[in-house]
């Protein structure tokens, strides 16, 4: 039986090919995108969202706005890493698709209303506005969830967007407050490893040689690779969202802690801080699986392969 599961997402180049590995992906059953602002504004992570799935030949799988703004902070967007549209590097055609009329909040909360309790995860991969508001708004729904693989928080690998702070975190620190002290079942996955989930030039060309499915990701990464090598010097770029939907198909990828993470939402300087108690030197209870490595081969044997299924299928 497949896994449902919600993706919540910015899209963001990583955002699309996390969500294009999840489609590709038998064990898993994508019930639906619930979209948030966050790398763009929402009018464009939801339009970017609709060129993905029919890019994947998945005009049928539903695509639900959700909210525009973080709960209590102007939202702060990442152009100069995704570009203007947040989709930089190939253009795809307008989708025919349309938008669900649900707000996505009320589609997280119904799914989870509707679905057997703990058979439904939430795979958030952007700020986390649209879950805690859907939490605070039906408590409920919160022991029904199966589990949260999210993206976002740093420790060891320190911020991206401020010294202290990883970005999906830092828009929203309110909401990722909520998230982080529901009592949900937590898998968190940090800086601390997608920033050992490089590209790579023989990686791209491999997706250069498929058809439009792997020559948009190859472009896609062509464009955001640019910032991250020139920022940190490094040879290639960390794939950080499809690194959640790898957790859920092969955990043994990973290695992590489960310990107490909770959320700086008033410092001065180190606002949207996961602020993670890896040595465990508080007596503040365990709440998350803090992932620290990943198995950066096995990783992008994993997502070339289903990729590149998912092209052939598409090419027929
Ligand atoms: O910090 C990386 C995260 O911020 C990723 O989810 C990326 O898509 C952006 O949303
Ligand atoms: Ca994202």
């Amino acid at each position: 039986m497949a896994r449902k599961i919600i993706i919540d997402t910015d899209p963001g180049q990583d955002d699309a090919v996390a969500i294009l590995l999840a489609l590709a992906s038998p064990e898993l059953d994508v019930l639906g995108l619930s979209v948030v602002a966050g790398n763009v504004p929402l009018a464009l992570t939801e339009l970017n969202a609709r060129k993905i799935c029919e890019l994947a030949g998945r005009a049928d799988l539903p695509v639900y706005a959700g909210c525009d703004a973080p709960l209590m902070r102007k939202l702060v967007t990442a152009e100069e890493v995704h570009g203007k549209s947040g989709l930089d590097g190939v253009e795809l055609p307008a989708p025919v698709m349309q938008l669900q009329p649900q707000h996505a909040v009320d589609f997280i909360i119904d799914t989870l209303r509707r679905e057997p309790p703990k058979t439904v995860s939430l795979v958030p991969v952007g700020p986390l506005t649209n879950i805690a508001t859907a939490f605070d708004r039906a408590p409920d729904i919160i022991e029904r969830v199966q589990e949260i693989v999210l993206m976002g928080g740093a420790y060891f690998e320190v911020g991206n967007i401020t010294p202290a702070a990883e970005f999906n975190i830092f828009v929203d620190p309110e909401a990722a407050d909520i998230v982080f002290r529901s009592g949900a079942d937590l898998t968190v996955v940090p800086l601390d490893v997608t920033h050992q989930a490089l590209t790579s030039r023989d990686w791209v060309e491999t997706m250069r040689k498929l058809g439009p499915l792997g020559q948009a990701v190859a472009s896609w990464t062509d464009f955001f690779e640019r910032y991250d090598t020139a920022k940190y010097g490094s040879q290639g770029a960390p794939l950080h969202d499809p690194c959640t939907i790898a957790y859920l198909l092969q955990p043994e990828l990973f290695t992590g802690r489960f310990i107490n993470v909770v959320i700086e939402t008033g410092g001065a300087f180190t606002t949207g801080m996961t602020v993670a108690d890896w040595w465990r030197v508080t007596d503040r209870p365990a709440n998350a699986n803090f992932l620290r490595t990943i198995d950066r081969d096995s990783f992008y044997a994993l997502l070339t392969d289903r990729l590149t299924a998912l092209d052939a299928r598409l090419r027929g």
